[in-house]
């Protein structure tokens, strides 16, 4: 763990919250919001206990709460029993959400599609009947790699319905990360797209199913069953492939859920940490679920009129929590998108807020940076030129917000009139931890506020003591919680590692620095492991550089994170090639053909914005790399401490310079 934990500037503006939440909000008013806390403080069992009970239908109830016989590998309702796809579809047949919109999926140019509750329950069932009998059942893997559309939800729904345990891999993700999940969940099955369609441009999907699977170590695969989205041409390995229309066709809309144990693995997601390849996060089901359901009900105010909108892909967690999951467990109807927000101009979100009057918005503090600036240049398509007036909420999530990002936000697109709730959480929590609530929280503007009730967020030092308010430190969670990961996929020995190192007491270990300011509230100053945060993208430093030393022409390669405008982090690449020094348009060639490789190996949200070339990297005498002052290098500032114990100062100059 390094211990450099920058300070950051601590706002003073507070905007308390506004009178007619603190009436109607799910959680109305301070008294309420510390009347859960306290309740949680007093009996954490008997809290969790209440809310399971209350919230969740049970096929077979639990006796137990909380197993901490066998720390960190917590059992939450151990003995319960449920199906996680009939807590968000079944359970609303028979009443008035039956027939309301679950979701209002805008395609690419524009095209409107909705479904109901119902007609949702009955895709998922034809879907899922078609699966059962081709032979797949409950303890089977899923890899799903499908676009933006009503079709990845249900195929999650549906591979959740049989107890099949699913993987999403990003759209945009490259074969060979989908080849690493597929052999490391063990899939018998995948799902993808013919292609998706982005910014206007058809990018396909298949191929690299198919070129992952030719890999090799996926012989478990029986089938890759293919949602035709634009129906351009793919290769068909005869027996394999499937189309998805074809699985469903004929079946019965009627399938009944698969009741599976509390801790059944709902989903595997890949994250990436400090080091190795990228950590399968394996989440529970009724944990997980129990708080997608609860966060949207408090954080989001979830309300029957609302009309929700989370701009996430369902290939991250945002997607899986906000969008496949906790909205459709509270009956929302949802608006989902398939395209950027720059496409066919800037204004994309605005208009379509507009469009579908949006109440409850959720994105990410990049996209908020770079349509500020497009509005800047282009008054076209700034916000004020829509009618934004339905909304009632604005969320932000994946990136500390900066303080005129968040001013922004909420006088341009929440016309002073809509909260912001900076939500914090990760991949691991499953759910938000430490969020304002819209009833409750007075705002400050770059702060994440006060966490959850039943949510012990604390920072301390390196021996896991408290450090006082006003003091940078580590961000943990003192107790465990619902959601929380319950392994790494295969790997219990990285699990405990990443998580609960045994100087930490038995804390889990977020890996951001925060403080706290006097009155309790988070700060969140960012990675204090060697992950980089890029447009809200986790990425680990480590992954990006095996990458890069994986092409023929580079001998070693460094890789630090820089502070980009838009971006929040770039990456920035310091290579050494196993030639001379390239220079001018060579240069800039090679760096090309750097970069393509990572996008090739990765992804294109891997790829470095800058690479600078050295003949070494900057070491110390017993060989180690100096992070820090390649820090310093790529930001462009001067390097003025002392470099004595450098090996090779003179390599700094040569590494200040891009190509
Ligand atoms: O550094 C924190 C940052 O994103 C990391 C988690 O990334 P991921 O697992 O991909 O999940 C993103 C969506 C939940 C955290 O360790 N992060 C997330 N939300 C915030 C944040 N940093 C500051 N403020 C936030 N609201």
């Amino acid at each position: 763990m390094s211990t450099q934990i920058k300070s950051v500037l601590v706002e003073n503006r507070v905007f308390p919250a506004f009178p007619e939440l603190v009436k109607t909000a799910n959680i109305a008013g301070m008294e309420a919001y510390k009347a859960l806390v306290a309740e949680a403080q007093a009996s954490p069992e008997g809290f969790w206990g209440r809310l399971a009970k209350e919230n969740l239908n049970w096929t077979t109830p639990f006796t137990q709460v909380l197993d901490e016989s066998n720390p960190p590998f917590y059992k939450w309702f151990g003995d319960g029993e449920l199906n996680v796809s009939e807590n968000c579809l079944d359970r609303h047949l028979g009443t008035p959400t039956e027939h309301k919109t679950a979701i209002i999926f805008e395609a690419d140019n524009g095209d409107v599609t909705q479904v109901t509750y119902r007609e949702l329950y009955n895709r998922v069932c034809e879907f899922a009947n078609g699966l059962k009998a081709l032979g797949y059942k409950k303890g089977d893997r899923a890899i799903i790699y499908l676009p933006m559309s009503i079709e990845a939800v249900v195929a999650m729904h549906v591979c959740v319905r049989l107890g099949i345990t699913h993987s999403v891999v990003f759209g945009g993700f490259s074969s060979k990360s989908i080849h690493e999940r597929l052999v490391d969940v063990g899939a018998s099955l995948v799902i993808t797209a013919d292609e998706q369609m982005r910014g206007g441009k058809a990018i396909t999907l298949k191929p690299a199913v198919d070129e992952a699977i030719s890999m090799g170590g996926c012989e478990a695969v029986r089938h890759v069953v293919v949602y035709k989205r634009t129906g351009g041409a793919v290769n068909w390995t005869e027996g394999r492939d499937l189309w998805m229309h074809d699985v469903a066709k004929g079946q019965s809309a009627d399938c009944p859920a698969v009741p599976v144990n509390a801790e059944h693995p709902l989903f595997i997601l890949y994250t990436s940490g400090s080091t190795g390849k990228p950590k399968g996060v394996q989440h529970s089901s009724a944990g997980y679920l129990l708080w997608a359901m609860l966060t949207v009900k408090w954080a989001f105010d979830a309300k029957p009129s609302d009309v929700y909108w989370c701009t996430a892909d369902v290939g991250w967690i945002t997607g899986h929590t906000y969008i496949a999951y906790g909205p459709l467990a509270n009956g929302l109807t949802q608006v989902m998108f398939e395209g950027v927000p720059t496409y066919p101009n800037a204004g994309r979100f605005w208009e379509m807020i507009q469009r579908h009057k949006v109440t409850v918005f959720y994105t990410a503090p990049t996209a908020i940076r770079s349509l500020t600036k497009a509005s800047e240049a282009q008054p076209d398509v700034h916000p004020r030129k829509y009618d934004l007036s339905s909304l009632r909420l604005i969320g932000s999530v994946g990136e500390p917000i900066n303080p005129e990002a968040w001013m922004w936000y909420f006088k341009e697109v929440g016309g002073e009139r809509c909260p912001v709730l900076d939500t914090w959480w990760q991949t691991e929590t499953g759910g938000h931890m430490i969020t304002p609530l819209p009833g409750v929280t007075p705002l400050k503007p770059g702060s994440c506020t006060l966490p959850l009730p039943g949510i012990e967020a604390a920072i301390v030092d390196e021996a896991g003591g408290d450090v006082e308010n006003g003091m940078g430190g580590f961000l943990v969670v003192k107790r465990p919680w619902p959601a929380m990961i319950r392994n790494i996929w295969g790997d219990p020995e990285r699990f405990k590692k990443s998580y609960f190192p045994p100087e930490l007491k038995g804390y889990y270990l977020a890996g951001d620095g925060a403080q706290r300011d006097a009155d309790g509230y988070f700060w969140i100053m960012g990675r204090v492991d060697d992950v980089l945060n890029v447009s809200g993208h986790r990425l680990g430093t480590m992954e990006v550089e095996s990458a890069l030393v994986s092409h023929p022409l580079v001998a070693e390669a460094a890789v630090v994170g820089r502070p980009d405008d838009t971006t929040g982090e770039a990456i920035v690449a310091f290579v050494v090639l196993k030639r001379d020094l390239p220079e001018g348009d060579e240069a800039v060639q090679v760096a090309k053909q750097l970069r393509d490789w990572v996008a090739k190996e990765i992804g294109p949200i891997a790829k470095p914005k800058d690479i600078r070339f050295g003949e070494n990297l900057p070491k110390t005498r017993s060989g180690k790399i100096m992070r820090r002052l390649l820090r310093i290098v790529a930001k462009g500032e001067e390097v003025t401490q002392d470099v004595s114990t450098l090996e090779n100062p003179a390599i700094l100059t040569q590494l200040s310079k891009s190509v």
